[in-house]
């Protein structure tokens, strides 16, 4: 990843700040983007610390302005943009779907789908006349498979898989790659909120994991790295689960 410009959206917790340090150790040159001002700019000092070029742009992935200007901003400073990994994402309000709401499907599918839309619809401004590019969208096993009290959050995730496909189609005889990776239940904050932070909750999504454990934000990281680099160039339009065997069940 030497001198490659990478692009990491909800980077300031869990799997985002893994993969900026995953990609910073491997040399490249990084744009870390959230929303808390004062965590990105003390994550960007961190990585700098590593050696790499490091920036943090403040962008929400609601808003087409900001996600418009953060994509502008880091070929500003950088001249070009090798790769993008769309990671912002939120659980919402876990519960059974009775119980859900117009306000909770809006604050989701905006981050999650939204989101990953703008991103897409921007980096691809600049990646396809450029007519090379990596783009990473974080998706889940959610994705593929349905959960209870999560209706909400999985239909995002489908909807995830299906920009993805797309956004490969379009871009597969330009040089631009675009794929997914469809994480299992990872050690984050997110997956804290998403069992209440228990011991009983956390046994839950152990028991629907056949490798009988939870995965780790390095593991994810590392995946991420593998599909934006040069060693997968005849992949595109894919979702790697990085899950411990659950959708082979
Ligand atoms: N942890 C898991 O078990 C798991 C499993 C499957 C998929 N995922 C996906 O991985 C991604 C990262 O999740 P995580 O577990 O690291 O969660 P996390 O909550 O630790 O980190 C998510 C980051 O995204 C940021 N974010 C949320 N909404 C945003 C917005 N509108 N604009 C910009 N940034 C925003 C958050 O502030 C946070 O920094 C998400 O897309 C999530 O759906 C996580």
């Amino acid at each position: 990843m030497t001198s490659q410009v990478v692009l990491i959206t909800g980077a300031l917790a869990g799997i985002g700040r893994a993969t900026a340090f995953a990609f910073a150790r491997d040399h490249a040159s990084l744009v870390v983007s959230g929303r808390n001002k004062d965590t990105g700019q003390a994550l960007a000092a961190e990585l700098r610390d590593l050696g790499t070029q490091a920036e943090f742009i403040q962008a929400d992935v609601r808003h087409e302005d900001e996600v418009r200007a953060l994509v502008d901003q880091t070929v500003t400073r950088f001249g070009r943009l090798d790769v993008a990994v769309n990671n912002a994402g939120t659980e919402g309000r876990i519960g059974p779907l009775v119980e859900q709401t117009i306000e909770n499907y809006t604050a989701t599918f905006d981050t999650n789908v939204l989101g990953v839309l703008l991103s897409l619809k921007h980096q691809l401004r600049i990646m396809l006349p450029q007519g090379h590019g990596n783009i990473v969208n974080v998706s889940s096993v959610a994705g593929s498979v349905g959960f209870p009290g999560a209706a909400v959050y999985v239909a995002s995730k489908h909807a995830v898989e299906g920009l993805t496909r797309s956004a490969a189609l379009e871009a597969a005889k330009s040089g631009v790659r675009v794929n997914a990776i469809a994480p299992g239940p990872i050690v984050t904050a997110m997956l804290d909120r998403f069992t209440g932070g228990s011991e009983a909750g956390k046994s839950f999504m152990t028991s629907l994991v056949p490798a009988g454990r939870l995965g780790n934000v390095e593991e994810v990281a590392q995946a991420i790295l593998f599909l934006a680099s040069d060693k997968a160039p005849f992949i595109t339009g894919q979702s790697l689960a990085i899950d411990g065997g659950t959708l082979a069940g």
